[in-house]
């Protein structure tokens, strides 16, 4: 989500309505604002994008004053509609609160304060906070800043939060742990956003909080930064902001696909937060949950896809036919569409797609649904229309992806299919207890493993220098990994215009080792488990023809060393997850090579993010 606020001698809503459209990569399916004019709140939210919000406001309130916060909202719990958007006024309707983040201890919260007399309209855990916020103030007899410290020692969570109180309406507390949040700091006026591309031409100066640090941003004085564990002040640091907005908005990375390629520790760990309990062994996807029976009684499973959502089809296929026994078929959404293709009410397809707008998937749900098969989809947008059409689903979480060479979508569509197809294994009895547990503890170490792996970028970095100019690029791999050498030669091609093929190891000698020579470099993947003798004759092939052999293996592995012209090492995991690791390298070396290229990385020729037309 992104948050914004301001306050000082400006007319405040356009400052506020811009930065959400600067923020609204962070999420846009709700946005709302809030504004004091000197007697009266006035609030207007709406779902969807913050344009619609703009519209809507054109009816609805005036817009003057001086003091206005705003939310654009990216749902992870809840739906996004009006109600669940920010802000979130207390019972009195005295505070108002715009939150981004999680409370994870809402519930305990929520019944007491409803045992107190508190009224819920909504199914936030926003609203919780603002609450209680007010439930001390009023108790304690304090002020908004002393509530507000007071309350946060009594939650659990991430937040990045502004409030303001309709009696003191000379000020916005602030406050972060685990959510970003920067204060602008102009003459006589101030600037509370998630990030500092809203308030970049207005001033320079800002104050990024820490963790654990709130502050109260007074007109016309100084900020207040308290620690809130202990109240004790902290010296603020003002810092002079030396990036354009476009940087800003890239979080100091040179581009969104590198951005976004870091963020994959992250963005998996959303995505199973939550939903994958690996302690308690549980498993919970309420689309899946509620439609268990249609899956478990599959005859076949439909994998339908475009792109690298395909890839990551092709992924699950292996993941699924492993665990739980149901066979799977993976169709490009295109020829699925035009093909006439036998599916009946037993099948049940999986539609993917991170935009969710896709036009070729979405023709292909149609037809699916039209012969009576129960469609699922997995999706990053929420609220996207392959969402919406499908009878049931599971987001991704991944966050917005801006780069069009997809990375994080890939990764977290791989962690919420094995999400299923465990889920599944696990109520059918297809695979026992202790593996069931372990594949979960793997799973739930997966997103540190990918920060390991992330650490190899130097050293990518290197051969990609060493082969930025070749022509052509050849990738193999083998059984889970297969896929993932189809995904890291649609990334080369996408983004660096080298021609490149993915192929499975074994299929070499059947045609492409013809084109190996001394100017070749092939990528092969190499991870212990998955036939690592085969895939060790397979290099030797290509050596003895002089191809050049980057290999990615996992940690400590000797033969694959000693053949090899260069290897990246991945942490040790089970191979069956190993997609999750072996991509990112790829990632990178096809990131490199293109900016190593001067090519325009997060809008090559050519392609779309988001393709709408057959
Ligand atoms: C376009 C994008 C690809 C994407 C594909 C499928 O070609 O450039 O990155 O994989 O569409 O998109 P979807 O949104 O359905 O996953």
């Amino acid at each position: 989500c992104g948050i914004v606020g301001y306050i000082g001698h400006r007319e405040a809503y356009p400052v506020v309505l811009k930065g959400l459209k600067r923020l609204e990569y962070r999420g846009y399916d709700s946005a709302g604002v809030a504004i004091y004019d000197g007697k009266n709140i006035k609030l207007s939210k709406t779902k969807g994008k913050v344009v619609d919000l703009e519209n809507r406001i054109k009816d609805e309130i005036s817009v003057d004053g001086t003091l206005a916060i705003g939310h654009t909202r990216w749902a992870t719990h809840g739906e996004p509609n009006d109600v669940n958007s920010h802000p979130h006024y207390s019972n009195s309707g005295e505070l108002v609160i715009i939150h981004n983040g999680i409370i994870e201890n809402y519930e305990p919260l929520k019944q007491e304060l409803i045992n107190r007399g508190y009224v819920f309209h909504s199914d936030t855990d926003t609203e919780v906070l603002v609450n209680l916020i007010e439930d001390v103030k009023k108790n304690e007899d304090v002020k908004l800043g002393k509530a507000v410290q007071i309350a946060l020692n009594q939650v659990v969570g991430a937040y990045a939060i502004a409030v303001f109180d309709q009696k003191k309406p000379d000020e916005i507390v602030v406050a972060r742990l685990g959510s970003p949040l920067v204060i602008g700091v102009g003459e006589d006026e101030f600037f509370i956003a998630s990030d500092a591309s809203p308030f970049i031409e207005y001033t320079n100066n800002a104050i990024y909080l820490e963790d654990e640090e709130m502050a109260i941003v007074r007109r016309g004085k100084k900020v207040k930064v308290r620690k809130i564990k202990d109240d004790s002040l902290v010296d603020p640091y003002v810092q002079e902001l030396q990036l354009n907005l476009e940087q800003i908005e890239k979080g100091g990375y040179d581009h969104f696909m590198l951005k976004e390629i870091y963020e994959q520790p992250r963005a998996i760990l959303d995505t199973f937060r939550g939903r994958m309990l690996a302690n308690e062994g549980i498993i919970r996807m309420a689309g899946v949950d509620d439609n268990i029976e249609k899956f478990v009684n599959a005859n076949r499973i439909l994998i339908v896809a475009c792109g690298t959502s395909w890839h990551a089809g092709l992924v699950a296929e292996y993941v699924f036919e492993n665990l739980t026994r149901i066979p799977v078929e993976v169709e490009y959404a295109s020829e699925f569409r035009y093909r006439n293709p036998i599916i009946t009410e037993n099948d049940v397809v999986i539609a993917i797609s991170q935009s969710g707008e896709t036009a070729d998937t979405m023709a292909a749900i149609k037809l699916a649904k039209s012969k009576g098969a129960f469609v699922f989809g997995v999706c990053n947008v929420v609220g996207s229309s392959i969402s919406r059409e499908t009878d049931a689903g599971a987001y991704t979480h991944a966050g917005p992806e801006i780069g069009v060479a997809s990375t994080k979508a890939f990764t977290t569509q791989i962690t919420v299919l094995t999400l299923i197809a465990l889920k599944l294994a696990q109520k059918k009895g297809t695979i026992s207890k202790s593996e069931f547990h372990q594949y979960l503890s793997e799973m739930d170490a997966i997103p540190a493993k990918v920060e390991k792996t992330l650490e190899s970028a130097n050293h990518v970095k290197t051969i990609a220098d060493i082969y930025k100019d070749a022509t052509n690029f050849l990738y193999l791999g083998r059984g889970y990994n297969f896929p993932v050498a189809l995904e890291g030669a649609l990334k080369l091609k996408e983004i660096s215009y080298i021609h490149a093929e993915g192929y499975p190891a074994a299929e070499m000698k059947h045609g492409p080792i013809a084109l190996i020579d001394e100017q070749m470099p092939v990528v092969v993947i190499a991870t212990r488990k998955g036939h690592y003798e085969k895939v060790v004759s397979n290099i030797q092939e290509i050596k003895s023809r002089k191809g050049k052999i980057i290999a990615v293996v996992m940690q400590g592995d000797k033969s694959i060393k000693k053949i090899a012209d260069y290897v990246i090492e991945i942490p040790e995991t089970l191979e069956l997850l190993t997609p999750l690791l072996t991509t990112i390298p790829l990632q990178l070396l096809s990131y490199y090579i293109a900016v190593m290229r001067d090519c325009n990385v997060d809008q090559p020729r050519n392609l779309a993010k988001s393709v709408t037309v057959e």
